[in-house]
């Protein structure tokens, strides 16, 4: 007997007839690879990224190719076979990876570092090979309740109180962006909404106040003090006067701690202040706020719980491979409301109020499992080992800058708050004027981008350029700090003597 078609399929039993079509399609998969072929690829890529790590020390801090050579080698069409997998890893190890800021060599003090923990490095390995979408209870129900668990730490640590929550967030930019639509929904979402942030606030908070709708010219940098931290009386007159002229003020970002320097906004005062006349504060603490789990750190953030929601980012001074971000807030229903939005294709995924569906708290539905590489390289080092590790970035820091402050060459031009110290090449007595000193310290800066391992960035304090070391790499020690400055003073006194001034 055969079916229309001959084959006799069309007979089978409706489940034979699926077990049919699976195996055809497990010996059809295009894209899979032999047990042992996986396994060796596996294997190779443990190898060299191990094999990397080992060698940080040995290599310079920064490596990178201008982009016409770039497109040389790399600019090209899909392949329409297939080659070797053992040729393409080479080519990806030799011609792409290395080009990149080695954000974990020990000597890498540019921009915001990062050294991840290797529990969590796997763990992204293992978040990607489990297949896992964090966006609901249904999809994700193990790896939800790990994010529950690893937000309630954060609330913890940061002192926010039973209620509070959040979400993991690809970074502080993103964070950024879902506080912003949380206070501008619970404000009613007012025509000529305004928010307030010091001039010292990261790019990302302008970005975010942009993309939730805030008209630019109602964005209000507040100046800064000679500390880097926000003027509160400049913050009370521009809401006053905006209030006047018939604008909304919404929310005030504050800043725990800024990127150019690490000062701490006067969070206390923010708070009484924003309470006071019902605006929403966030703060962003996507540098700094992980310094919360050392007692130092904790007395520095003092006032952060008071703030409607935070933003935090693990893969700066926690330990973790990009991305790890995470917003917390004080009342989770918050979020709820601004962003939870029913779908009739995810009708089955509401399992009530005790089984939460991230995807409802944030702009992402497709998410990977990012609480998994906090809870895994947590659960393997335990507390004690991360809060040593953050509190030597501090130490480190205060001991840069006491070095600075005791160097001929240099000046200090920032207090070494949290794990950043800004300064310049600028003897004693040597009598430079700011257009000098501009040109000496960018030609230092230069020489030590070229000619010297390690890799710094730069900043403009109040519009004056510093040298900015951010130190917060567990493999760190204060010898790489110490010869770091060390090379900063003798090209700083090449290039003194270059310009007919001596240290
Ligand atoms: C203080 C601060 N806020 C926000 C951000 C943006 O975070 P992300 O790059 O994770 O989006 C950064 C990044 O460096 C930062 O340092």
């Amino acid at each position: 007997m055969t079916g229309s078609d001959g084959t006799g399929a069309g007979r089978q039993a409706p489940e034979n007839r699926a077990m049919a079509f699976a195996a055809d399609l497990s010996k059809a998969g295009e894209l899979q690879m032999p047990r042992e072929q996986m396994l060796d690829l596996g294997r190779k890529a443990l190898d060299l990224v191990v094999e990397r790590i080992e060698g940080l020390p040995g290599t310079r801090a920064w490596e990178g190719e201008f982009r016409q050579v770039l497109e040389e080698q790399l600019l090209e069409a899909p392949p329409e076979d297939g080659r070797p997998v053992d040729e393409v890893m080479e080519r990806v190890v030799r011609d792409v990876l290395p080009l990149s800021v080695r954000l974990d060599h020990p000597r890498c003090f540019g921009f915001v570092p990062s050294s991840p923990a290797w529990p969590a490095v796997v763990a992204d390995f293992m978040a990607a090979g489990w297949n896992i979408n964090q966006c609901t209870w249904l999809v994700a129900s193990g790896p939800s309740q790990l994010e529950l668990v690893v937000i309630d730490w954060f609330r913890r640590w940061l002192g926010y109180p039973d209620g509070a929550g959040g979400l993991f967030t690809s970074g502080g930019s993103a964070a950024s962006v879902d506080a912003f639509v949380a206070a501008r929904e619970a404000a009613g979402h007012p025509e000529r909404a305004t928010v307030y942030m010091s001039d010292q606030s990261h790019s990302a908070l302008v970005r975010a106040a942009i993309i939730v709708g805030v008209r630019r010219e109602c964005i209000r940098m507040i100046p800064s003090d000679d500390d880097f931290r926000l003027d509160m009386d400049a913050l009370a007159r521009a809401v006053t006067d905006d209030r006047a002229a018939g604008f909304t003020p919404v929310a005030v970002a504050a800043n725990a701690g800024t990127v150019g320097t690490g000062a701490i906004d006067p969070l206390e005062a923010m708070a009484g202040f924003c309470l006071a006349e019902g605006l929403w504060l966030h703060v962003d603490a996507a540098y700094g706020g992980f310094a919360a789990v050392t007692e130092r750190g904790r007395r520095l953030l003092r006032g952060i719980e008071r703030a409607d929601s935070i933003g935090l980012d693990a893969h700066k001074w926690f330990f973790q491979p990009y991305e790890a971000g995470c917003l917390l807030v004080k009342d989770e229903t918050n979020l709820r409301n601004a962003f939870g939005v029913r779908h009739d294709i995810l009708q089955d995924t509401v399992w009530g109020a005790n089984h939460p569906n991230f995807s409802d708290l944030g702009l992402q539905l497709s998410r990977s499992a990012r609480a998994l590489k906090v809870w895994m390289s947590v659960q393997t080092f335990g507390m004690a080992r991360f809060r040593r590790a953050v509190g030597k970035g501090m130490d480190l820091a205060a001991r840069a800058e006491a070095h600075v402050r005791a160097s001929p060459v240099l000046e200090a031009m920032s207090e070494a708050t949290l794990g950043i110290v800004c300064f310049r090449v600028n003897p004693a007595g040597g009598g430079l004027d700011e257009v000098a000193l501009d040109e000496i310290n960018r030609t230092v800066l230069a020489r030590m981008f070229w000619d010297d391992p390690a890799f710094m960035s730069s900043t403009l304090l109040h519009g004056t350029f510093a040298l900015r070391m951010c130190i917060v790499n567990d493999a760190t020690t204060w010898d790489d700090v110490r010869e770091t400055l060390g090379a900063v003073e003798s090209f700083g006194t090449e290039v003194l003597s270059n310009f007919g001034a001596s240290a």
